[in-house]
């Protein structure tokens, strides 16, 4: 827990979008997964600077063949509202070119309460 900091209490997040918590200049989006897991990104879009994880909480699409494409990662993919671009939360990757990444940032749980690792 060392280098940790409190973000919040475990029941604020919510489970179909983003909790918005501010920590000092830093606005972070909090986000609770179908399997439980709690991820934390910089609410910042690595492409124009939008508000990343005021956009929806969704899922994306993967072709399978020529007809038909298939609905996977639910509830596993934050959209940005500028231009749709959307990133994988548990990761912080853009889907069509991993290389390009939200901030992501460590985080842990103790006692119902959220805490958050801003350095690296
Ligand atoms: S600013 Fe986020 S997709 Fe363009």
């Amino acid at each position: 827990m060392r280098d940790f900091q409190y973000l919040c209490d475990i029941q604020e997040v919510q489970e179909d979008k983003a909790t918005i918590v501010q920590i000092g200049k830093r606005s972070i989006g909090v986000f609770k997964l179908n399997d439980g897991s709690i991820h934390a990104l910089l609410n910042l879009c690595p492409h124009k600077g939008a508000a990343l994880c005021e956009g929806p909480v969704c899922g994306t699409t993967k072709e399978t063949n020529d007809y038909e494409f298939e609905y996977i990662q639910r509830n596993e993919i934050i959209r940005c509202a500028w231009h749709g671009w959307e990133f994988d939360i548990k990761t912080g990757e853009f889907i069509v070119d991993r290389k390009i990444k939200a901030r992501k940032f460590l985080t842990e749980i103790k006692n119902q309460k959220v805490y958050i690792k801003l350095s690296s």
